[in-house]
């Protein structure tokens, strides 16, 4: 029997790395799915293969997450069959750069705090009066442990990492007499491409995040969000905090040499 197979959900980030794994986990227990991302060729490409695999129906959203009137635009423009969200996966986010703040690429911090924490903020407020309207939904927010820790050059990363935590728990509290749930999962590290985009492309310094341990996957995550989003109406889990088994902090990594 699947779990969400009358359910709607909205992933942003679905064009690769844990977006991609929630799209891929949620499909297979039913639900249909509003992909969105600004990689659109890719989007495509995921939807058809999901469509074809799961026989769930999928939308496609090529939307950048900063620009705010496109956000509300994509929310406001669907169709009737497509507006009752139920599960809000706010994925998208990125780190730029690992600099001293003294040293760093300012533009870098824009970018970091115009996705990772405004445009988490614009989606949630695009999405969630409709659940309000209908008093029923699932807000699942991936922070990550730098929502938790400081490390070396994290400095704005983490901030706004630390933004995505407060924004949950007061999130939580506004909804508190409603019976949306809110949560957060906050991953350690996770092989995708989120070290190439931190490293602007450069593959090797990327590969180096991971040497000589077994890092988390997309699919671990998924598979976390997808309990999350599948337990009964009442059970309402805040936050999964996941490190890879050779990782006790941020900084506290057992490599094999
Ligand atoms: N990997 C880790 O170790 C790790 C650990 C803790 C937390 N996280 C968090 O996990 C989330 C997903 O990251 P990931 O590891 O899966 O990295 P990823 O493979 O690089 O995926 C990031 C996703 O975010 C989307 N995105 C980035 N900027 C966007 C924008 N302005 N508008 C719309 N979509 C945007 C990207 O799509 P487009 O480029 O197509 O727009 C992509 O689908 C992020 O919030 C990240 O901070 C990752």
């Amino acid at each position: 029997m699947k779990k969400l197979s009358d359910k709607t959900s909205l992933i942003t980030g679905a064009s690769s790395g844990i977006g991609q794994s929630c799209a891929y986990a949620l499909a297979e227990e039913g639900s249909n799915l509003i992909l969105a991302a600004r990689r659109s060729e890719r989007l495509h490409q995921i939807a058809r293969e999901l469509e074809n695999k799961y026989h769930i129906s999928v939308l496609v959203k090529t939307v950048d997450v900063r620009k705010k009137e496109d956000v509300f635009k994509m929310v406001d423009s669907l169709t009737e069959e497509w507006q009752a969200i139920d599960i809000l996966i706010n994925n998208a986010g990125l780190a730029r750069g690992i600099e001293k703040i003294p040293e760093a690429d300012i533009d870098n911090w824009e970018t970091m705090i115009d996705t990772n924490v405004k445009g988490l903020l614009y989606m949630t407020r695009a999405v969630v009066p409709g659940m309000i309207r209908r008093n029923r939904g699932h807000i699942v927010n991936i922070g990550s442990i730098a929502g938790h820790e400081v490390y070396p050059g994290g400095n704005v990363y983490c901030a706004t990492k630390h933004a995505v935590d407060a924004i949950t728990k007061g999130l939580r509290i506004d909804l508190v007499n409603t019976a949306i749930r809110v949560s957060t999962v906050d991953p350690g590290l996770v092989e995708t491409e989120f070290s190439i985009v931190r490293f602007d492309g450069d593959k090797e310094k990327a590969k180096n995040v991971y040497k000589g341990m077994r890092p988390l996957t997309g699919q671990d995550i998924a598979d976390i969000v997808t309990f999350i989003v599948t337990r009964p109406s009442h059970v309402q889990i805040a936050e999964a905090i996941v490190f890879p088994t050779n990782q006790a902090a941020a900084t506290i990594v057992h490599r094999e040499e």
